[in-house]
């Protein structure tokens, strides 16, 4: 069934098979040569210093060096490993203006999702969490924090009292009426319609969230999206519900 007969598969394997074998020794090559020169990594930030240990600890012949100052446990390993990824431009999502990531607050920290979308409950928009609520917890962090641009914008906009524009995702026409304190009464959960949001670095719309007419794919959500729920649940599914 396969579009690569068995011929060809064959030689794929073999050019695979030599390719693994080159890059192989070369890796063999340039360990033995790091082994005998002298150079020593330095550290040049807190995020550097965890990524040097880590190689170090996976080969001890490593020389690296550790200035005092980047010696400190704060940021931690997974603070520099969110930033990054939820940097960069490579995963699914938009890049925020401060590298954000939903993983490390609302995922290992377990922020609950209320506390930073405080209207999901009360008000039809769920809202994006001022400065201030951020700062709540970050004017009490160590400088050492500072080496996050993001960090450094955040306290900016606060010296400013300026919001910072995070660019919108999830974004309904006009002429549609949605709810999020009618879904959270009736018990639909956040991740139901947003997909693990806490296991995101970068926060995407989920393909369970994109519904799919005639298999095309959508980058926003849709009508279809909304009534297949709605049948499914015993929502209304009456034309003046959404729109009025
Ligand atoms: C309830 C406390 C709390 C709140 C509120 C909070 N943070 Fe954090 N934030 C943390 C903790 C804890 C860490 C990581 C500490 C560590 O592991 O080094 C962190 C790490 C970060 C990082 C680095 C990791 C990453 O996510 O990229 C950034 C940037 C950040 N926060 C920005 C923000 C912004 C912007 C807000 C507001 C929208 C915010 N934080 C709100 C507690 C909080
Ligand atoms: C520490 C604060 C914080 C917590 C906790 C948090 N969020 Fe967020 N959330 C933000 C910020 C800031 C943004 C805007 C930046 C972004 O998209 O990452 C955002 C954006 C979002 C968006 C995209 C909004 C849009 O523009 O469409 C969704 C969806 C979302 N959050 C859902 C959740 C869910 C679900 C949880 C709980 C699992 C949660 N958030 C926990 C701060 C938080
Ligand atoms: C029934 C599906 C559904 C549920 C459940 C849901 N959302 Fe949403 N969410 C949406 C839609 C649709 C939008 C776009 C709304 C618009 O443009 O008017 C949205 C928008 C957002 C936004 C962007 C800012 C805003 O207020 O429009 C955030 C943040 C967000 N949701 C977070 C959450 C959180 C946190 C929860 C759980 C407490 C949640 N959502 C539950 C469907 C849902
Ligand atoms: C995952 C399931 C689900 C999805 C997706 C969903 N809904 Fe709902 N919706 C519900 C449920 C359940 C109710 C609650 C019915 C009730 O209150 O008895 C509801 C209620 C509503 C109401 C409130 C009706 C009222 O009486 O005020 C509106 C408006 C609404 N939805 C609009 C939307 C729109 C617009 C979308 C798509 C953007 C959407 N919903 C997507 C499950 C869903
Ligand atoms: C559960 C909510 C819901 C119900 C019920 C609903 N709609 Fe919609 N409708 C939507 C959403 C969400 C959109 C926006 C979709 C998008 O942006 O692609 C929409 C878009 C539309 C549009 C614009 C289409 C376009 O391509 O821009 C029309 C026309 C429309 N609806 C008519 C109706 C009619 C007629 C009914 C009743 C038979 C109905 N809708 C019932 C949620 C709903």
């Amino acid at each position: 069934m396969s579009p690569i007969g068995p011929t060809p598969r064959l030689v794929l394997f073999a050019a695979l098979a030599v390719g693994i074998a080159t890059l192989g020794l070369g890796v063999v090559g340039s360990e033995a040569g790091n082994a005998k020169s002298d150079e020593v990594l330095v550290a040049g930030s807190v995020c550097e210093a965890h990524a040097l240990k880590a190689r170090h600890a996976a080969d001890p012949r490593l020389q690296i060096e550790i200035p005092p100052a980047f010696n400190v446990p704060w940021p931690t390993r997974e603070a520099c490993l969110s930033y990054a990824a939820a940097q960069d431009p490579d995963t699914p999502g938009l890049v925020q203006p401060i590298p954000f990531s939903h993983k490390h607050h609302a995922g290992l920290y377990e922020i609950d999702c209320l506390y930073c979308h405080s209207g999901s409950d009360r008000s039809p928009a769920a809202g994006v969490p001022p400065v201030q609520l951020c700062m709540g917890c970050h004017a009490q962090f160590p400088p050492t924090y500072d080496e996050f641009e993001g960090i450094r914008v955040l306290k900016e906009h606060w010296a400013r009292g300026e919001p910072i524009e995070w660019l919108q995702i999830y974004r309904l026409p006009e002429h549609v009426q949605f709810r999020h304190n009618r879904h959270l009464i009736a018990g639909v959960s956040c991740q139901r319609c947003h997909g693990p949001v806490e296991e995101m670095d970068k926060v995407y719309m989920t393909q369970d969230t994109i519904w799919w007419p005639w298999l095309l794919p959508a980058s926003k959500p849709q009508m279809g999206w909304c009534i297949d729920c709605h049948r499914l649940q015993g929502a209304s599914q009456d034309c003046y519900t959404c729109h009025y």
